[in-house]
């Protein structure tokens, strides 16, 4: 497994703004999707191209354009606030939703939903959550996406903690993990601190 951590300027600057407790529901939404944007250009940097033939108004030429399918994934809530500022970069990924809840107490994960594109084996799949905390969501949605066939699964999140990249590497050496930031440690309730506190709650104003 390869760990990235994706801290260009412009991330941090916005993650700053996400951390800030006084940020309120309309720009901390729109800080997660640029983020998820940005994180998206670095991410497809290596991905696989083909040739194709094409006209221009001027001669016919061969050009490239991606040889794979990508579907993204969020895990249901708050993985929903990165996917439309990665599709604004990639307007043909199809995308897929696992729904889990945490347990409040045993942080066990809990399953609730899962649709999926038909042509999701044979793509490259970014399971997307701003949030890697015990990394349990992350490592049975991925195990779901397995049991389905995918092959090339990969992991966008914005803020992580040492114990959820520890699960994933773990549990799924051969998935890539990108990350926003890499921060300190879980509080006793299995926060992330110093994290930006429940995502799910500040993206869509249910708290
Ligand atoms: C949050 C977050 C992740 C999970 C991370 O979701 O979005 O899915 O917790 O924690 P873990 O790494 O310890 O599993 P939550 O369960 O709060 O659901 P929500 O998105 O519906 O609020
Ligand atoms: N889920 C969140 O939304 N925030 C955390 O810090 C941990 C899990």
């Amino acid at each position: 497994m390869s760990f990235v951590l994706l801290d260009h300027p412009l991330i941090k600057h916005k993650l700053t703004n996400i951390r800030n407790k006084e940020t309120k529901m309309k720009d901390f939404y729109q800080n997660v999707e640029e983020i998820a944007g940005l994180m998206a250009y670095e991410i497809t940097r290596n991905f696989p191209l083909k040739e194709v033939e094409i006209s221009t108004p001027i001669c016919d030429c061969i050009q490239h354009e991606l040889a794979q399918d990508i579907v993204i994934v969020p895990i249901l809530r708050a993985g929903l606030g990165m996917v439309e500022g990665i599709r604004r970069l990639v307007p043909t990924a199809k995308v897929g939703f696992i729904g889990l809840y945490r347990n409040e107490e045993t942080l066990e994960p809990c399953e609730y939903y899962a649709k999926f594109p038909e042509t999701i084996t044979d793509s490259i799949v970014l399971v997307v959550d701003p949030m890697l905390a015990t990394g349990g969501s992350a490592a049975a949605a991925i195990s779901m996406l397995k049991m389905r066939g995918c092959k090339d699964i990969r992991y966008v999140g914005l803020v992580g903690a040492p114990e959820g990249v520890k699960t994933l590497q773990k549990k799924h050496p051969d998935v890539d993990v990108y990350l926003a930031a890499l921060d300190e440690k879980l509080n006793d309730n299995g926060y992330i601190v110093p994290g930006l506190g429940d995502c799910g709650d500040r993206l869509f104003g249910t708290k």
